[in-house]
């Protein structure tokens, strides 16, 4: 296992350029199934989820190439419908294959992926809508099976829950939609950018998506999609990540670039009103370190909202800011294990059923610290920059899933970073 020793104090400079977003990577690699043809996608993050995908889609009988960043992806024909528990334990978002497996055989027979440390996190919304295209879902040994006796067939099917949408389960339909028969319209859709990104690229294929972005989809199934060429979308939570960087431990400002702003435009109002100046460009965005910056409150909600994923990262900046902040989680409510290693190296809050309080302090110190999930990672990278002396983060195989290269990018901006083993 490896480990992060972060030197906190020594300021960012500079400009980082974002990765593609991994999160639609995972379901645009998962869609490539649905086709004969051959996909070339761009702009693929190599983090080791990606590369878990990659492994799944092998597993399942397509030939996979990947070289810097482009990922070539053929599957002439599926040699399987099942996805074992040994490949999807490793990752959850490997649900996403169920939607193209359901299509293509008529059948698929998926692990459960289980909990995971941010939260329960049930599939019962992706099922729902399975059933409302005419499969029927079985749970036995661990095992979903879904049938689709008849073929799919397109339907109204409404993906929202208790905590608002489903973005996985939104694509997970979408993609079994596009080539069901007849028209599918999918109610309470997710409406983040990484599924847009899908719907572009399943269109691109031939698809018939429309509305995607808003909470009403509709898909008129068609018959077949063929191959196609695709660039995936900045990773607007990698960008938030570095621009909290900016507010929190740059020289004076940190520009990040290569990013949509659009995709940043509530991180970016919080930011401002919390006195730090953002300045935007078509493709960049510059945040102003401001020492006196102040606290804010802030809750989580589906996209256009305050994203849960940059939640962690918010509270190692409210960490240090004067005032009292109050960051509620209204998706992942028990989303919160950060803090309790933030409180490692003096942070001052109190939680309460997926509320946190923070009280501001003056600096952080440096501190052995565990990662316990991908964005509580980097929360600890954050915080560690400018505590005082050096912060070990444990179990940074947590980071590596979703941030590409992320101590070469810190480096590259000035900061202290070493990996080592341990
Ligand atoms: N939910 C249900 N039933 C379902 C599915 C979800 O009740 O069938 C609940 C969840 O428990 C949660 C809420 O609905 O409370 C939203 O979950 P969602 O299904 O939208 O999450 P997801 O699609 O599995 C994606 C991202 C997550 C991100 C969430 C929310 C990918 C690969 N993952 O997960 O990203 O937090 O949407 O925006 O796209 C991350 O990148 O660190 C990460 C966890």
């Amino acid at each position: 296992m490896e480990k992060l020793i972060i030197h906190g104090g020594n300021p960012l400079f500079g400009t980082v350029n974002i990765s593609g977003s991994k999160n639609a990577s995972l379901p645009i690699l998962a869609a490539t199934l649905l086709t004969r043809g051959e996909c070339i996608i761009r702009r693929v993050p190599d983090v080791s989820d990606t590369n878990y995908m990659l492994q799944i889609l092998q597993n399942l009988g397509a030939d996979v190439e990947r070289a810097s960043g482009t990922v070539v992806v053929k599957c002439e024909k599926l040699k399987s419908h099942v996805a074992p528990y040994d490949l999807v334990r490793k990752m959850r978002a490997s649900v996403c294959v169920m939607g193209p497996l359901l299509a293509r055989h008529n059948r698929c027979d998926v692990s459960l992926p289980g909990g995971c440390v941010i939260g329960d996190r049930p599939i019962d919304l992706h099922l729902k809508g399975f059933e409302g295209l005419g499969a029927e879902a079985t749970v036995e040994g661990g095992n979903i099976h879904l049938k689709a006796r008849y073929g799919l067939q397109g339907g109204e099917v409404n993906m929202s829950g208790k905590y608002g949408t489903t973005v996985l389960g939104t694509d997970n339909v979408l993609m079994a939609a596009a080539i069901a028969k007849g028209t599918t319209v999918i109610k309470g859709a997710a409406c983040e950018p990484e599924v847009v990104d899908l719907a572009d690229f399943l269109n691109s294929m031939g698809a018939k998506i429309t509305g995607a972005g808003t909470a009403t989809i509709t898909v008129e199934g068609v018959t077949e999609l063929s191959g196609t060429e695709h660039v995936v979308i900045p990773d607007r939570i990698e960008a938030g990540t570095f621009m909290v960087a900016g507010a929190l431990a740059s020289e004076s400002a940190l520009k990040v670039n290569r990013i949509n702003p659009k995709h940043l435009e509530l991180i970016t109002k919080v930011l401002r009103e919390s006195g730090y100046q953002v300045d935007e460009t078509a493709d960049s965005l510059t945040v102003h370190r401001n020492p006196n910056g102040t606290g804010a409150n802030i809750v989580t909600s589906p996209y256009p909202g305050f994203p849960t994923d940059m939640q962690a990262q918010m509270c190692a900046l409210f960490a240090t800011t004067e005032g009292e902040s109050v960051v509620k989680d209204t998706i992942f409510p028990q989303r919160f294990m950060h803090l309790s290693e933030m409180k490692r190296m003096g942070a001052d809050f109190e939680f309460d059923e997926g509320t946190a309080v923070i009280r501001g302090v003056e600096q952080l110190s440096g501190a052995p610290v565990m990662a316990s999930d991908l964005r509580a990672s980097a929360a600890l990278v954050l915080a560690g920059l400018n505590a005082k002396g050096s912060t070990d983060i444990h179990r940074v195989y947590h980071i590596d899933r979703g941030y590409e290269g992320i101590d070469e990018k810190f480096r590259n901006i000035g900061a202290r970073i070493d990996r080592v083993r341990e």
